[in-house]
């Protein structure tokens, strides 16, 4: 692996860190990080959590048994959520050309970006096998749509900024490992439960070497990195937001307490942000300042939505109890 000349503590303006100057001052970071990566991620089986013995033929080319809800015990939250988090890791090409574009294909970088891909590639390939034995979802809508969402390929909000890329992904990552447990735990079936647990875990590694990627900007580059920050946080969405049907099934994951405003503000932004202690960070020149503040109104209120967010779910659950029991 290629250790590329270190600048960490050269006496550069902050006008000076362009993204290729960041690149090549952050690779011994990535390095030191890829490899206590490498070291913790151990290697799992996606085969090993399909049962396949439930799986059958479908109708079509062989003349199987043709899709029906009710061959499934997977809930019809864990259905969709499920679909949601299996295409949005299908876009892995569009992803996997995003960083590679940013961050090289060449030295720790590259080397980063391939393993991140190749563990990436396992969840969908995981996911999708898992849905098709057990008759989750409906295959022929399932793949519509993942012709649908791939076509449209995904850019990121982003890709303007090395920066605002790393500070992303810290968060995304973190969204994602939160999303597939949730989803895992409300699927009603222990061994999906079991599966999005490990895939989870392969997420929240990723977390970890993005988060401390991203301490090591804002030690090098404090001021642009905090603004990085601050953009990524205040304009956050997630990377499945171009799946059809994407708003009616976020709505649903919300209600349900898969993914929604209170997880997001306090399973997903403030873990990552108290670890880095961004709103603690002194130093700071005028951008830098100017951001830290903007990201503290942001996040005050973002609590105060997401405590509406709370009452509105709680009341919309009592009612749907009542109707329930009245039935
Ligand atoms: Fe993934
Ligand atoms: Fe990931």
């Amino acid at each position: 692996m290629t250790i590329a000349p270190v600048q960490r503590n050269a006496s550069l303006g902050s006008s000076a860190w362009t993204d290729a100057r960041l690149i090549m001052a952050l690779e011994e970071v990535v390095e030191t990080e890829l490899n206590r990566h490498l070291k913790v991620a151990k290697d799992w089986m996606p085969h090993e959590f399909v049962p396949w013995s439930q799986g059958r033929d479908f109708d079509g080319v062989l003349g199987g048994e043709a899709w029906a809800v009710e061959q499934s015990k997977v809930t019809p939250l864990g259905r969709v959520s499920l679909v949601v988090n299996l295409l949005t890791e299908d876009n892995l090409p569009s992803y996997h050309h995003e960083i590679a574009t940013m961050f090289g294909r060449e030295g720790a970088w590259g080397t980063w970006v391939h393993r991140w891909t190749a563990e990436e590639g396992r969840h969908g390939i995981a996911i999708r096998d898992y849905l098709l034995a057990t008759r989750a979802v409906d295959p022929n809508e399932l793949e519509r749509a993942r012709m649908s969402h791939m076509s449209e390929g995904f850019e990121s909000d982003n890709s303007h900024s090395m920066l605002q890329s790393v500070a992303y992904v810290a968060f995304q990552e973190l969204a994602t490992r939160i999303s597939h447990r949730n989803t895992g735990h409300s699927s009603g079936d222990p061994l999906c439960d079991q599966l999005l647990a490990k895939i989870a875990n392969d997420e929240n590694l990723h977390m970890v070497f993005y988060r401390n990627l991203l301490k090591a900007a804002l030690e090098i580059a404090p001021d642009q990195a905090m603004r990085a920050i601050a953009d990524v946080v205040t304009d956050f969405r997630m990377p499945g937001h171009g799946i059809p049907g994407f708003e009616r099934a976020a709505a649903q994951i919300a209600i349900g307490g898969v993914y929604n405003l209170r997880i997001h503000h306090d399973d997903v932004l403030q873990p990552v942000l108290r670890h880095l202690k961004v709103m603690e960070i002194g130093g700071l020149g005028p951008d830098g300042l100017r951001a830290q503040d903007e990201l503290g109104v942001f996040l005050g209120g973002l609590d105060a939505q997401a405590t509406k967010f709370d009452e509105r779910q709680a009341a919309l659950l009592a009612r749907r109890a009542a109707r329930k029991a009245a039935q």
